[in-house]
């Protein structure tokens, strides 16, 4: 991060949220564009790619390891791949700051080069647990001496040939379906990864476009994937669609603010990432899809979203995989429904940037919202639209997601909600509060 001192900040909105904007591009999406284009021999054009820190973090690893990444304009990329196989050792360790994706998805591309690298990252990917990728590219015969608990800063040896494997995820994590598929590239024969909840399937699409002989099928055990290792990626031009997740944060402050009426334009809507625009409608949100296409190879829908009266609702549990990252914002549309609001079985919250669970449960229950946590989620009993009592100071720990949610619920507010540290928001979304401001809100960077 750029700044060294905690930038404390609060919103407020004095009217309705109104205009349109543009989400950046989606960061699951950029970062796979960065790693496929790297692999691929030739240059691969991006355009939309996010130049949020996360993904900063990927391209420079890319160039570490050989491949020429440059910036040609805003969102404008250009990759110079150096072919599945040709990764260089990168000379010094690859600082992954915060981004659990950088490390995890690389992890597996360098799994089955025969270089070594070391992984660090700040004091939030510092905790992960990164044991769930180690496991299976160690049976493929990478070699990891890690910190204690499986977990950063961590060494990695990688090994080539690699030994194809058929593992099945015992987590719903793409991170860890997309970090074995990333190792099969460079594994002579098929490497096949067994998925028993769908997750997002931004690796495989994307794959199948570079040209790799990848298939899908469906099993008794799941959704099985496989990859026929020393593949060779075609470049691509690639256009990003812009990040639901992002585009969440506005769904639901344009639901809470009264009076509020935005268009959220070219947001992708991969049915493996949309989980969060059918939570909002059951909750009875009015986000309507305008003018449906294609970006990429991924359905993109511009959305309108007017402010509604939410009621509380019981979350489906298996909505989690296609909203993990999009619960702190359904909790805060949670604190503003009539009822109370059940979230469960998403207890991957807990291994996020934060404990997503404990750390918004402490948010909203400091901004007087009654809260109920569980090990797997949170029970939220909302105001019914009135503003929450707020009043206090919250804190992000690191995490974008939160303090990005904790803005918008600062947007309804009696009393001012002070995200302590707005900082994390530049991981993947650095326009957040410009675009606030342009919806009509105002932002008051609070001094400590
Ligand atoms: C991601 C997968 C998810 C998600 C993360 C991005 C990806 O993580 O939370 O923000 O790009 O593959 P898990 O694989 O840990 O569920």
């Amino acid at each position: 991060m750029n700044r060294s001192e905690p930038r404390p900040l609060t919103l407020s909105a004095p009217g309705p949220l109104t205009g349109s904007l543009t989400v950046p591009g989606d960061k699951s999406i950029s970062h796979r564009s960065l790693m496929f284009g790297g692999l691929a021999v030739g240059e691969t054009h991006i355009t939309g790619l996010l130049e949020g820190e996360d993904v900063l973090a990927t391209a420079a690893a890319m160039r570490a390891m050989g491949c020429t990444v440059t910036r040609s304009g805003p969102g404008e990329w250009r990759v110079s791949g150096v072919g599945v196989g040709g990764l260089l050792q990168p000379e010094t360790a690859l600082d992954m700051g915060n981004s659990g994706t950088s490390t995890r998805l690389l992890m597996g591309l360098i799994a089955s080069h025969a270089i070594t690298a070391t992984f660090i990252g700040d004091a939030s990917l510092s905790r992960r647990p990164m044991a769930r990728v180690i496991e299976p590219l160690s049976t493929m015969g990478a070699d990891f001496t890690a910190s204690p608990g499986g977990r950063l800063p961590l060494t990695l040896r990688g090994i080539s040939p690699a030994v194809p494997i058929t593992y099945t995820l015992p987590v719903a994590s793409a991170q860890v379906k997309s970090a074995i598929l990333l190792a099969g590239l460079n594994t002579p024969g098929i490497t096949r990864v067994i998925e028993p909840v769908l997750t997002r399937d931004h690796s495989e699409r994307m794959l199948t476009g570079f040209g790799t002989d990848i298939s899908v099928e469906p099993s008794d055990q799941g959704r099985v994937i496989s990859i026929r290792g020393e593949a060779e990626l075609r470049p691509q031009q690639i256009v990003v669609p812009g990040d639901p997740s992002s585009a969440a944060f506005w769904m639901v402050a344009a639901s809470i603010v009264p009076g509020s009426d935005i268009v959220i334009r070219n947001v992708g809507l991969n049915p493996t990432r949309s989980g969060i625009a059918t939570a909002l409608r059951a909750m009875g949100a009015d986000i309507v899809e305008q003018d449906t296409r294609e970006a990429g190879g991924e359905p993109v829908a511009d959305l309108r979203v007017r402010h509604a009266p939410l009621s509380a609702i019981e979350v489906p549990h298996d909505l989690a995989p296609s909203m993990i990252d999009e619960y702190p914002a359904l909790f805060v549309a949670a604190a503003f429904a009539s009822g109370r609001t059940v979230a469960r079985g998403a207890h991957e919250l807990r291994v996020k940037e934060s404990d997503r669970i404990a750390a918004m449960a402490a948010a909203l229950g400091a901004c007087g919202v009654e809260i109920e946590e569980f090990e797997d989620g949170l029970a939220v009993t909302g105001t019914g639209g009135d503003p929450l009592p707020g009043g206090a100071r919250i804190a992000s720990l690191l995490d974008h997601r939160i303090a990005m949610s904790m803005g918008i619920a600062s947007l309804h507010a009696g009393k001012p909600i002070v995200v302590d540290d707005a900082r994390p928001i530049a991981t993947s979304y650095p326009d957040f509060t410009d675009t606030a401001i342009a919806l009509g809100a105002e932002a008051h960077w609070v001094t400590q």
